[in-house]
């Protein structure tokens, strides 16, 4: 692999107060950025300054959104010392996203190392106040200069990282979620499955309508049958149904989140039976009528693991565990963070200490 060139920078920005942090706002100081050309391969590995970029306005990532991006974090341990979490998992669902989208596969190696060498750099910036880490957005953008639909020759792979807490500004306390019925967020055959920034897109005006209603994101359902519960805006999603833990199966319209497949791992180990299968708004509701849903949360990097105490879809509007945070998700959320934060042993080698 080519060695990254740094430059460092000549001003520093002044680090946010952890208790105001606003998810993804406070950009650290410098930003890892690598070059691919066809025939050329990936090169000139650098970290540079942090800064906009020089993007121009014919670019295919602002017509035809030749888009796809991570999200991980960065965590700081008891001893002070940083690790991230399934960092790998991550490098390879990008990859798993750039064959959806016709962006170039990146070596595993170099994409890894985009990630640990700015948050070396970036070290200062890794909070340590509780449930804080840093957040690394990494992204891959097609940037050729002309109108032609077509994939690109000339792209980007970019890593930028920002200091977070928690992604909403409930915390743990459980958040409502609504079904949304009129918007899809993705069909099988299309890019569900990549983490792509069109789907985020798609997703913006039933974000806008449910939280002008005093909802924190939508759930959405399949694009087929509108009927199928597929995931919400930034999170898989979980219930307890009758002792029973059911996630959606990951269909080819579903994400296949990092902290989804870690909490199905831990739900296993401690003796759930965990069902991937269909589950349908109609069954979820009626579970919640009759009393067997016990509990649902949603999983994600950013989300971690946040209960979701009332569900509404149409005029029908149920609480779940009484709006507190049920047991098996509060369970979840303290052993997982606990992984990740290095207070707990980590059984299934999830840990990459920098
Ligand atoms: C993450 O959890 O890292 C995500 O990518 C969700 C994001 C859209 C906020």
């Amino acid at each position: 692999m080519e060695e990254i060139k740094i430059t460092r920078a000549q001003t520093f920005k002044e680090k946010p107060d952890p208790s105001t942090l606003v998810f993804g706002k406070a950009m650290t100081d410098h930003m890892f950025i690598v070059d691919y050309d066809v025939g050329q391969g990936w090169h000139d590995p650098r970290i540079v300054p942090y800064g906009p970029l020089a993007i121009d306005p014919a670019a295919k990532v602002l017509h035809y959104a030749q888009e796809i991006f991570e999200g991980l974090k960065a965590y700081r341990t008891a001893d002070g010392s940083i690790q991230l979490f399934r960092p790998l998992d991550n490098v390879r669902r990008m990859n798993d996203s750039a064959a959806r989208m016709s962006l170039p596969q990146i070596p595993e190696d170099l994409a890894l190392a985009g990630i640990t060498e700015l948050v070396k750099l970036e070290q200062e910036w890794v909070p340590s106040a509780k449930d804080t880490s840093l957040y690394i957005r990494p992204f891959m953008v097609g940037l050729d200069a002309a109108l032609g639909v077509h994939s690109s020759h000339h792209c980007q792979y970019i890593v930028i990282v920002c200091p977070v807490g928690a992604y909403y500004p409930e915390g743990l306390d459980p958040v409502k979620i609504y079904v949304e019925d009129q918007d899809v967020r993705a069909v099988k055959g299309g890019t569900g499955m990549a983490k792509t920034g069109g789907n985020y897109a798609a997703s913006l005006r039933a974000g806008d309508r449910a939280e002008a209603n005093g909802y924190s994101q939508v759930l959405w359902l399949d694009g087929v049958h509108r009927k199928y519960i597929e995931e919400v805006g930034s999170m898989n999603v979980m219930f307890k149904i009758a002792g029973k833990i059911l996630t959606p199966d990951l269909n080819g319209s579903v994400l296949p989140g990092i902290t989804r497949r870690s909490c199905i791992q831990l739900l296993k180990d401690w003796g759930y039976e965990v069902e991937e299968r269909r589950i349908s708004a109609e069954e979820l509701f009626e579970a919640a009528e009759n009393g067997t849903l016990e509990e649902a949360w949603g999983t994600g990097t950013a989300a971690v693991v946040s209960p979701i105490g009332e569900l509404a879809m149409g005029d029908k509007k149920v609480t779940v565990s009484n709006n507190q945070i049920g047991e098996i998700t509060q369970r979840l959320y303290d052993a997982l963070t606990d992984i990740q934060w290095g207070r707990a042993e980590d059984p299934h080698d999830w840990i990459m200490k920098l």
